[in-house]
């Protein structure tokens, strides 16, 4: 009985999971604290974990009917993220492994999204014994990754954005368009009853025969666009077509970079996670990519694509089930490389701390 908690960015969760199966899934979102200041404020953002932490953490126990004296293990992120907003929410897992005695395991963000594509049903369960070897597009505010998954926790990046992630690409441009923050659901709403070939917008780097991603360059080619014809984007359908056009754009590299990833690699499986993966156009592109490539693909529930601690507590269990476990002092770890997880595991040693010189040789 694994409770998980999540507070790498701006969204607090924390969830139970028990032998593979989501007992319950809290997130409290900040999206409205911060869509004030039209992005994520770490300062707030850790205010924000810090009074919504043991609330969570209570619902989340009561939603999932177990006790505190039932749970046999704590998880929560240790990177990447937010370097406050990680501490956060990894003292209280730290704080409630040393009070009750439980071990503690810090997961690798990425990590969870990685393995979010395959929780589903009702009540929603990891179906680890399908997990093949795969290609994973992780697609978020903040990073834009393809990774390969050669097997079960063995993951490989391929390659990343050299620039903005697609995600904020869907912001800024929406943000450029006068849509309220985040702007990316909104755009893709508006996305659906707009022509996607009236505007065409460019699509960076989709045919170079590597796997990086640039999303700056076409966030300046909307406001450059913008710049020429003033007042385009106050008529409805303008507004409409020019969304539908910068979806197209992000979308069509997406989708061709994760297919043409699946087959230098070889694999016959893809999967998509992260903010982005609720997009309603990148889901219906990969649908048609899949199909025509005879792939097998699998997009995130979109519950289970934002920031949620199901997944990290699902990928807990099968890391405590291997033995591994995280040291009571271990440090947060904000930068940690994906890739250092293969060669590396979980189990991480305390670290060297230097010796506390006696009592009487202290100054005062
Ligand atoms: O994974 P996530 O919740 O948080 C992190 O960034 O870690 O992703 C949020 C991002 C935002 O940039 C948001 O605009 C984008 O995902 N997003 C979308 C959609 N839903 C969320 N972008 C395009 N279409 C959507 N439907
Ligand atoms: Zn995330």
């Amino acid at each position: 009985m694994v409770l998980a908690l999540e507070s790498s960015c701006d969204e607090t969760s924390a969830a139970v999971v028990h032998r593979g199966e989501v007992l319950s899934n809290i997130v409290a979102s900040q999206v409205r604290l911060h869509a004030e200041y039209g992005g994520v404020v770490p300062e707030l953002a850790t205010r924000e974990h810090l009074r919504n932490l043991i609330p969570v953490v209570r619902q989340s126990l009561q939603a999932a009917g177990v006790s505190m004296e039932a749970l046999t293990a704590v998880a929560a992120t240790r990177g990447p993220g937010l370097p406050a907003a990680l501490m956060a929410g990894w003292t209280a897992a730290q704080s409630l492994a040393a009070a009750r005695g439980l071990p503690l395991i810090g997961i690798h963000h990425h990590e969870a999204h990685l393995y979010s594509p395959w929780i589903s049903g009702q009540p929603p369960r990891f179906h680890k014994a399908t997990i093949p070897p795969h290609v994973s597009l992780i697609a978020s505010g903040g990073h834009t990754l393809l990774v390969h998954v050669r097997s079960e926790l063995d993951p490989v990046i391929l390659g990343g954005t050299l620039d903005d992630a697609a995600g904020e690409c869907f912001d800024k441009a929406a943000k450029l368009l006068g849509l309220p923050y985040p702007g990316g659901p909104v755009l893709d709403r508006l996305a659906e009853e707009g022509h996607a070939d009236r505007f065409e917008f460019p699509r960076p780097l989709r045919d170079e025969p590597n796997h990086l991603f640039s999303f700056s360059g076409l966030k300046t080619s909307v406001r450059v666009f913008l710049e020429k014809h003033p007042g385009l984007a106050d008529d409805p359908q303008d507004l409409r077509d020019l969304c539908a056009g910068i979806r197209a754009a992000i979308v069509d590299t997406l989708a061709t970079k994760l297919v043409a990833a699946a087959r230098k690699t070889g694999v016959g499986c893809i999967t998509a996670s992260g903010g982005v993966a609720c997009n309603r156009g990148l889901r219906r592109e990969l649908q048609a990519a899949a199909k025509k490539r005879r792939l097998d693909l699998r997009i995130a529930d979109p519950a289970f694509c934002t920031d949620n601690a199901a997944m990290i507590g699902l990928l807990a269990e099968r890391r405590l089930a291997r033995g591994e476990s995280t040291a009571l002092d271990t440090e947060t770890a904000p930068g940690w490389e994906l890739e250092t997880l293969a060669a590396t595991g979980m189990t991480i040693p305390s670290p060297a701390l230097p010796p506390v010189a006696p009592a009487a040789s202290r100054r005062p």
